[in-house]
């Protein structure tokens, strides 16, 4: 018989943790998808990239389709790490692994260093990718808190002395998105990041740092955890899916070369030369600060427009946090099952991501949800706002 009898013990035990009832229904075309946690349409550089692959094929011919050869491979490193440098994080060619998206790395992170004994402390919420992942490897979490000011390193810490004293495991890492994160829009503090690479540094624990909104700042974006790093305790994560275009599929992990080479031994795809060939063309023709600005400000303004729609439609009892960057607000509505919601939500015509996928125990993200601002135009911002409060019995009626 054809069927999961095949199947390895690890995936069958990893299958059994998503049943697939538990993901999210399928949304109808018709809904303003305040759920996806895209770029702009308008924003993705499709004719500059048709520019670039043009040019890339009648300097190089058939070169970048070859398993290696394209000059440019050499040269996308080089410009991820000049990037990367202008940020104040130099790092060397033997530091760096180019991924197919920022996902991989973090798999190829995960498949390194996480065994069923492995423990990892993430945030709660977490971008709900990285926590499938992760429970693909293993089932002990340590799950810390995320207020305003990011994750609370105070509990952290708590933890952390209590495991000690009770001879209880560190975490191998901690997986945390500082910045912009998904999905509260929330940004770690100086002084949190501080405490938190000598909380890493006491406890002997890498910091998996995802930074894929990092530079997607409204005013100024912070010193990242790689940048402050002095140990080399940070393994960095960047991606160009939020700021050039997802389906590129280019992402990175820079840090120390011991852990980079056992990533790159265990990255069996070969890797993607035309893609990477392709971005390399492009971002040698783009001015990537001015790029930034016009991103950033698209967003900050569309960031704007949600807020007023939830200030001028929500409950009363509603609460958010107000983002600095990034694509999200996360909101809670005190009494309501956001997830019961989504059906009815999508009924109005508005589709978001009920906060229960973002938690290991989806109890705790009953009330929340994520609404992203990034994907669609700014008056269906307001109109997705707008059908979302007439679910919760607070917005104009429709006519
Ligand atoms: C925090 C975070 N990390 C990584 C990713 C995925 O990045 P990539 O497309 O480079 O795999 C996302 C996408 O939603 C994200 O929100």
């Amino acid at each position: 018989m054809i069927g999961e009898s095949f199947f390895s013990k690890n995936s069958k035990a990893a299958l059994k943790k998503s049943p697939p009832g538990e993901w999210m229904p399928t949304i109808p075309d018709v809904c303003i998808r305040l759920n996806s946690g895209y770029p702009a349409p308008e924003l993705v550089p499709h004719k500059e990239l048709k520019e670039a692959v043009v040019r890339l094929l009648e300097e190089e011919q058939d070169l970048p389709l070859h398993y290696i050869g394209s000059p440019r491979l050499k040269k996308l490193r080089d410009q991820i790490r000049g990037r990367m440098a202008e940020r104040s994080m130099v790092v060397s060619d033997e530091e760096l692994l180019i991924t197919s998206g920022a996902c991989q790395g973090i798999d190829l992170i995960a498949r390194i260093f996480l065994d069923e004994e492995a423990v990892v402390a993430i945030e709660a919420p977490t971008y709900m990718e990285a926590l499938e992942i992760f429970q693909n490897y293993t089932n002990h979490f340590i799950s810390i808190p995320v207020d305003e000011h990011g994750i609370k390193i105070d509990l952290l810490e708590k933890v952390l002395v209590d495991r000690k004293r009770d001879g209880q495991a560190m975490p191998r890492f901690l997986y945390t998105i500082p910045t912009f994160h998904n999905p509260t829009g929330t940004t770690l503090s100086k002084e949190r990041r501080e405490h938190l690479l000598a909380l890493a540094s006491t406890y002997d624990f890498l910091i998996v740092e995802d930074d894929a909104y990092g530079e997607l700042a409204f005013h100024e974006s912070p010193e990242t955890l790689k940048a402050m790093d002095k140990e080399g305790r940070v393994l960095y994560v960047g991606s160009l899916s939020k700021i050039v275009a997802p389906g590129m599929r280019i992402g990175w992990v820079a840090g120390a070369k011991e852990f980079i080479s056992a990533f790159g031994w265990m990255k069996k795809d070969l890797d993607h030369p035309f893609a990477h060939a392709s971005m390399a063309a492009f971002l040698e023709n783009t001015n990537f600060k001015l790029r930034l600005h016009t991103l950033s400000d698209t967003y900050k303004a569309k960031s704007s427009v949600m807020l007023s729609a939830l200030e001028e439609y929500m409950p009363e009892s509603a609460t958010w946090f107000v983002p600095e960057g990034g694509y999200f607000v996360w909101i809670r509505i005190p009494g309501v099952d956001t997830s019961k919601m989504l059906a009815e939500a999508a009924a109005k015509g508005v589709a978001y991501i009920p906060g229960k996928h973002f938690f290991l125990d989806h109890s705790e993200g009953r009330e929340y949800l994520r609404l992203s601002f990034s994907y669609v135009e700014e008056k269906e911002v307001i109109e997705g706002v707008k059908r979302l409060s007439r679910v919760l019995g607070t917005g104009p009626s429709s006519q």
